[in-house]
């Protein structure tokens, strides 16, 4: 067997620790005969699985209580959706445009009321966060909408926008439990789990308690209301059982590497290798304003198409892959998650070393 360094944006790299515990018991699940997989949901060892990755997760984000944990299937872009018809009581809100995803959330809640880009940063292929220390924020708006890491462009808010006292809505796909966060400061959180969590189809939602009522917009389908999922303790239908036991293990793993300040370090360690030689290289450039770069996700060129295709080709064969640009950009890019060894980053950079001075 020989794993790769896996540098997808997602589905991406998991630690490996758990992929063995979750081989060791695919068969036999703690001496109940089956897997996790054949289990159901409504059987006490799924409900304490559920219960753990909730409190784990409770524990690692130091969720207050008035927080309501769901576990949703349809990833973030089910979300784009359920996020207006849940919140826009006045059929108002403000959405900052960061990248794609951003967008595409956007042009979703325009669906359903009126939804103000109040910010962009489209003018520069979204490399950097617009100032949002003093935005035009509607005064009926029912939330303030942000991506706060934009995986395709490798930008990060550093600094949440001031939103004038009206409810934060963030996704947090791509900087999931990469660094501790005041969970306060946001209405809802929520984020796809692929990236730095589990195995893909489902989303995590944070939401504040008196955000989650009946009143909702009209047609919102039943599996779409925060509600359903609040009161069910996310076991309203058969919940994607599966995926949540991988990322209750991955939850695990986090609390035994030390939570979230430890890994906000590492997350600083590993991208300061991939920073600095992109600082300091004749070949590679990083594309991101120096201080909205991202701790997850490294894009970089070299400036000629044709180069760039050759590292990435190269790159795969030496056993660094998924090192491609997302298709609407071009060039390269490095996810560097939690579950990326701080040796894998250095691997990429020797490798880097070496691709330059040969070409
Ligand atoms: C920040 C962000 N939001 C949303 C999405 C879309 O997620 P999903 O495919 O789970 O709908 C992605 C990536 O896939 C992403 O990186």
């Amino acid at each position: 067997m020989s794993r790769v360094y896996n540098f997808s944006a997602g589905p991406a790299v998991l630690p490996e620790e758990v992929l063995r515990e979750a081989a060791d018991e695919m068969l036999d699940y703690q001496g109940t005969g089956m897997s996790v997989m054949e289990m159901s949901h409504r059987s006490g060892a799924f409900e304490s699985i559920l219960n753990e990755a909730e409190q784990d997760l409770r524990d690692l984000m130091q969720i207050p209580e008035n927080y309501k944990i769901l576990f949703m299937q349809g990833g973030a872009h089910l979300q784009f959706a359920a996020i207006p018809m849940n919140l826009m009581k006045n059929r108002v809100a403000d959405y900052i445009i960061t990248g794609q995803w951003a967008k595409k959330a956007f042009k979703e809640a325009q669906i359903y009321g009126k939804a103000n880009a109040i910010a962009s940063s489209e003018d520069e292929t979204f490399s950097y966060i617009p100032d949002c220390s003093d935005l035009p924020v509607s005064p009926d708006a029912d939330y303030v909408y942000i991506c706060e890491n934009n995986t395709i462009y490798g930008t990060k808010f550093h600094t949440l926008p001031n939103t004038k006292g009206k409810i934060l809505v963030s996704d947090v796909s791509s900087c999931f439990l990469s660094e501790p966060v005041d969970v306060t400061k946001y209405g809802l959180l929520y984020g796809g789990v692929q990236k730095n969590i589990g195995p893909a189809g489902m989303a995590i939602v944070i939401i504040r308690e008196d955000l989650i009522t009946e009143d909702t917009l009209p047609y919102t389908p039943t599996y779409m209301k925060y509600k359903i999922h609040a009161d069910a303790n996310s076991l309203y239908n058969t919940p994607n059982s599966y995926c949540i036991y991988m990322c209750g293990k991955v939850f695990k793993w986090l609390k035994k590497q030390g939570g979230l300040e430890v890994m906000k370090a590492r997350n600083e360690e590993k991208a300061a290798v991939l920073y600095d030689f992109l600082d300091s290289s004749r070949l590679f450039k990083g594309t991101v304003r120096r201080e909205d770069r991202s701790l997850m996700n490294v894009p970089f060129v070299t400036g000629d198409k044709e180069l760039d295709a050759k590292f990435v080709k190269e790159a795969e064969h030496a056993g660094l892959v998924n090192l491609k640009g997302h298709r609407s950009v071009g060039g390269m890019r490095a996810s560097i998650y939690n579950a990326m060894p701080l040796e894998g980053v250095k691997a990429l950079v020797e490798f880097m070393k070496k691709f330059e001075e040969e070409n």
